[in-house]
């Protein structure tokens, strides 16, 4: 495989950050706590009344801008979320009439925190295609609308928390802390230089782990909305944080090796690590399991907390941004997400 490189990308946080004293308002958490399980100090939320691809244009807008391009430009949308605007259609095509692209092809990709290990396959053979030049590959999550505080104004301090509000709260405060919203987007097209692109994948998912994390709700019930199962937090995520942590740590090393073996590389020469930021201390232990340097796995959680699909198109922008990302480097993006979903991606940039 070869071909795929980023031609540009930009990132986009929406309003002020909350941190995690503003959640330890509203229920039983504490910023000790927090940052100790999961290195996260704040985080932001998508305001009411916008939705993923809101997030996304901004994004997008930076990373066409950063690679020299414009809208028309783009011959494909990949939009990666686990939390789309509606429950149909998909945010791909309400980004590109957002953008001023409508009539662009346009995908949705739901394979949650994995989503962009599985983007550059899509992309990569999707370059292959007659006519297809530029892939916007966008990652955008507004999961501000599942937290499970009712009383917004309480986060912010502004109104006292209902006792019935905080139990209910402190009874999904453990999905809850990690969670953050956010886009971020990679314009890709295919390389001129040779040895560039895509070198090897290794993807996976596992369908028998699905009630790890999952939002109950859907279309196995008749309706698939009632008030009762709003009440019940039937649409609020259920994670079993330690099997995912779990998973997590013993998946991510395994998929990284396959990858690294299938590009024929090893673990020393890769210059970085690209990680899915789920949790700081999951990071970590993948990295030891390794035998990889921290300096080679770089880390934003602190900043962003879990903005699922989007962790990492925000840190790759980042990292173009300040320099740590340049033209020839070998990079291994990993991520394991709900479903489950995980793989390893090995890319010469
Ligand atoms: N604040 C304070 N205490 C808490 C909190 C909180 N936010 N959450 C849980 N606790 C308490 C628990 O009640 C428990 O108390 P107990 O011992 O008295 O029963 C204790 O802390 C330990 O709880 P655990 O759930 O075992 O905590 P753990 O160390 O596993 O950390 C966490 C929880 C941070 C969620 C961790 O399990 C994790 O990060 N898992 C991976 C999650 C993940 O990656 N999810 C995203 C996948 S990507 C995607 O597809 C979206």
């Amino acid at each position: 495989m070869s071909g795929i490189t980023i031609v540009g990308s930009g990132r986009y946080l929406p309003g002020k950050p909350y941190t995690n004293q503003d959640l330890a308002r509203v229920m039983d958490t504490s910023d000790e706590w927090i940052r100790q399980r999961t290195g996260i100090e704040q985080r932001h939320y998508c305001p009411e009344g916008q939705g993923a691809s809101d997030l996304a244009v901004p994004a997008a807008r930076l990373a066409l801008e950063s690679a020299g391009r414009t809208e028309a430009d783009i011959d494909y949308i990949i939009f990666n979320t686990m939390t789309p605007d509606h429950i149909l259609p998909g945010s791909g095509p309400l980004l590109g009439a957002k953008l001023g692209c409508p009539g662009t092809p346009a995908l949705d990709v739901r394979s949650q925190c994995a989503a962009m290990i599985y983007s550059f396959q899509l992309a990569d053979a999707l370059l292959k295609t007659d006519g297809i030049r530029s892939i916007l590959i966008v990652g955008a999550e507004a999961h501000a609308g599942f937290m499970p505080w009712r009383n917004w104004n309480a986060l912010d301090g502004l109104e006292p928390v209902s006792a019935d509000d905080y139990q209910r709260s402190t009874l999904h405060r453990g999905f809850a802390v990690i969670f953050g919203d956010g886009a971020g987007a990679l314009l890709v097209e295919r390389s001129s230089t040779p040895g560039t692109g895509l070198l090897s994948l290794d993807l996976h998912s596992d369908g028998r782990y699905s009630d790890e994390l999952r939002i109950p709700a859907g279309f196995r019930r008749r309706p698939y909305a009632t008030s009762e199962l709003v009440e019940d937090a039937e649409f609020i995520p259920r994670m079993n944080g330690r099997e995912v942590f779990r998973h997590a740590v013993s998946k991510l090393p395994q998929t990284v090796r396959a990858a690294c073996e299938r590009a024929g590389v090893g673990l020393d020469e890769v210059d970085w690590f690209i990680a899915h930021q789920a949790n700081d201390r999951i990071n970590r232990v993948v990295r030891e399991r390794l035998g990889v340097p921290p300096e080679k796995v770089p880390s934003n959680i602190r900043s962003y907390g879990n903005t699922s699909g989007a962790t990492i198109p925000i840190l790759v922008d980042e990292m173009r941004r300040d320099g740590r990302l340049r033209a020839g480097q070998l990079v291994c993006f990993l991520a394991l997400g709900a479903g489950l979903h995980w793989g390893a991606a090995v890319m010469r940039i």
